[in-house]
């Protein structure tokens, strides 16, 4: 079954969790779907786990929406999210209508995601009332990375917390269907759980929140270097990928790949009739 607004709607108001995940491809959107995840986020962070971009902010509507719509043709039934990319939304609400409408049209998106409180409640007003669904994004917003003078934590201090609180009733009084909530204190994004009638899906925000969200080759083990402490490696891809890659090498240059099941056959006549002729 098709999950929607409506069932995580439902799902908020029976306690059942909401689970989401990034995905960027047709084949690992196939997977999940197939695992029964309720969401796939077309995360704008793919300009960093795709692309190799220092963070999201290089982002294209092209980039999102070619994504998108490999995406949405392997999600059968995960209700399809896409980021809205850094300055497709924040100059004028006209821009912010019509680029998440081509989300929808070219992309195949569900949904729609947008970062910020007060300064995008037009936008999100305006969207909702195109009929297309907002997930609005509140806290740590990585496009805001260069205003925040980094990835930090936020709403630990009680202004910003404050802040935070009355951004997630403007948001949900703006029409969003739900709101991310990334990287602040568990005990103030269970506060906003409890504010708002939307669900609140936490990424860094602790466990109260109605549901997660996580970028896979974070929790898949697929990316090096820093992981940021909200994250927890479920499995060890990379592992496994490193392991089988080494492995082709290996037979491949010891002449055991392909061996003969992984070879086409032919009649001996047609060999013996080549081979006259050459
Ligand atoms: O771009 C993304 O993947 C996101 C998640 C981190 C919530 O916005």
């Amino acid at each position: 079954m098709k999950n929607t607004v409506s069932t995580l709607m439902q799902q908020k108001q029976s306690g059942d969790k909401i689970t989401m995940l990034t995905a960027y491809d047709f084949t690992t959107a196939q997977i999940m779907d197939a695992c029964g995840v309720n969401a796939i986020l077309v995360g704008d962070s793919l300009g960093m786990v795709m692309l190799g971009y220092e963070n999201t902010l290089p982002v294209t509507m092209e980039d999102m929406i070619h994504h998108t719509a490999a995406v949405a043709r392997g999600a059968a039934n995960a209700f399809v999210v896409a980021d809205m990319p850094f300055l497709s939304y924040q100059v004028s609400v006209e821009d912010a209508v019509r680029n998440a409408g081509r989300l929808v049209k070219e992309g195949g998106a569900n949904a729609v995601k947008l970062e910020g409180g007060a300064e995008v409640c037009e936008q999100i007003r305006a969207i909702v009332k195109a009929s297309i669904p907002v997930v609005a994004h509140l806290g740590l917003t990585p496009q805001s990375v260069n205003a925040f003078g980094g990835f930090k934590v936020q709403g630990k201090r009680l202004e910003q917390a404050r802040k935070l609180i009355a951004d997630a009733l403007l948001i949900q009084e703006a029409g969003a269907c739900a709101v991310v909530l990334e990287g602040i204190p568990a005990k103030l994004a269970e506060i906003i759980t409890s504010r708002l009638t939307i669900p609140t899906i936490g990424i860094g925000a602790g466990n109260a929140c109605d549901g997660q969200v996580l970028v896979y080759q974070d929790m898949l083990g697929l990316t090096n270097g820093h992981t940021p402490k909200f994250v927890k490696r479920f499995a060890e891809a990379g592992e496994l990928m490193r392991s089988g890659i080494s492995e082709y090498i290996r037979e491949t240059k010891a002449g055991s790949f392909p061996a003969p099941e992984h070879t086409y056959a032919v009649d001996d006549d047609v060999i013996s009739e080549l081979l006259k002729e050459c």
